[in-house]
């Protein structure tokens, strides 16, 4: 059953003409979420409107409101361009839902580590024997700039097909700098979608380098500038964990991105407490990703902060970890959004319905919470929240049909 309508199919592909839907049943337009800067977030914060207008174009929202406010500016509209009147055949119109944390781009699958964790062999073990991120690098190094693309762009369909309008990417299973550099412009060679796209060099250890501090003066000297100045990521991020990459290095890091104020994320707190989500807080993150071992005072430090934690329950599900405790985060005054983290070792997963039904199942957040999480909250994860995760003019827009939401979350 589909559930969500083709977006391009919301307007005419020529560009030219918008269309008009009347009536349209429900519309989320989470007003209420954004006055309340995605914290602690009650049902009435979606602002539900009933009966709404709403002009389209090309996936993007030209203008919303009642019958009697189309009637006053419908002139003007109609002046500017063509317009199509269309019958809402879909339930709820809502933002499109932004994915914050993906490594979409790789070559390979990691079938065999998975009897390797049934054995009882951990992710860090696993690693430590040459398997785990390493060898989808070996992978995704032989792999033509072609059938990368080609690949991608399949999983960002799937994405597309549940409503998914924009998608964070990561590199880091290159490691070297011509094998980054080749996924960083696969990334930008995307179209089914736009995206974020950031350059993770420092995910493990590069295959070729004697030690990790060889890694972090390799990028810090040379890569990272290099890549900079062909502009071919938006963001920075690190993953920081034990027999990975320390607080101390991506201080390092963080500190080379301020001459060029180049935002950043992290990988912190997954396995172990690090108290790294405290230290990017400080350090102004973007958002820290995984957050699951945090003590209270890293919890406050993150409530307080501005930065998102964006939790990913897919990778703990996969591995047999504990669930975040979103709730500690939530009650705690934290901004929290979720995302796949699909990548082929730790979350082989496409389906965001599937990480809101484990948000709520396991993490007992609640419906409103886990449709901000998927919009409002995500797209400020990558600092986004202009054109995604509201219902300004000119933002990308979903539409769902009724079953939608009892798959959603399960409600
Ligand atoms: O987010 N934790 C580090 N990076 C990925 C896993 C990558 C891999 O195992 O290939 C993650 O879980
Ligand atoms: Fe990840």
């Amino acid at each position: 059953m589909a559930l969500i309508h083709d977006i391009n199919k919301l307007s005419d592909q020529t560009n030219e003409t918008a269309v008009l839907f009347k009536n349209i049943p429900d519309t989320l337009s989470l007003e209420g979420v954004k006055k309340k800067d995605g914290r602690k977030l009650v049902e009435s914060d979606l602002s539900l409107l009933k009966n709404q207008y709403a002009l389209i174009k090309s996936g993007r929202l030209l203008w919303y409101g009642s019958e009697k406010k189309w009637d006053e500016v419908s002139q003007e509209y109609s002046n500017a361009q063509k317009i199509e009147d269309k019958k809402a055949d879909f339930q709820t119109l809502m933002p499109g839902f932004v994915e914050c944390h993906t490594h979409l781009v790789y070559a390979g699958n990691r079938q065999s580590e998975f009897e390797l964790r049934e054995q009882g062999l951990s992710y860090q073990e696993i690693g430590q024997q040459g398997g785990g991120i390493r060898s989808t690098v070996q992978k995704t190094r032989e792999a033509s700039f072609d059938s990368l693309v080609q690949s991608a762009e399949a999983r960002l369909k799937v994405l597309q097909s549940q409503g998914v309008v924009h998608c964070e990417i990561k590199s880091g299973y290159g490691l070297d700098f011509k094998s980054e550099k080749k996924i960083l412009e696969v990334i930008k060679k995307l179209e089914t979608m736009t995206t974020t796209s950031t350059y993770l060099g420092l995910h493990s250890q590069n295959p070729d380098s004697s030690n990790l501090q060889e890694c972090v003066d390799k990028v810090l000297s040379h890569d990272l500038e290099e890549l900079n100045k062909l502009k071919l990521f938006d963001r920075v991020d690190i993953f920081v964990e034990k027999n990975f990459f320390t607080n101390d290095q991506f201080k390092k890091l963080i500190e080379s991105l301020k001459k060029d104020s180049i935002p950043f994320c992290v990988h912190s707190d997954q396995l172990n407490e690090n108290r790294t989500s405290a230290l990017a807080c400080e350090l102004g993150a973007q958002s820290v990703d995984h957050a699951v071992h945090l003590s209270d005072s890293c919890v406050e430090n993150i409530a307080k902060s501005n930065t998102t934690a964006v939790l990913l329950p897919g990778a703990d599900f996969y591995l047999k970890e504990v669930y975040p405790n979103a709730r500690r985060l939530i009650d705690a005054g934290a901004r929290v959004a979720l995302a796949t983290d699909h990548n082929p070792g730790t979350s082989p997963f496409l389906n965001i319905n599937w990480i809101g039904l484990l948000a709520r199942l396991e993490m007992k957040m609640t419906l409103p919470e886990v449709i901000a999480a998927y919009t409002y909250n995500s797209a400020r994860a990558l600092g986004l929240d202009h054109d995604y995760g509201n219902l300004q003019s000119g933002a990308y827009v979903q539409t769902q049909t009724k079953e939608w939401l009892e798959l959603f979350c399960g409600d």
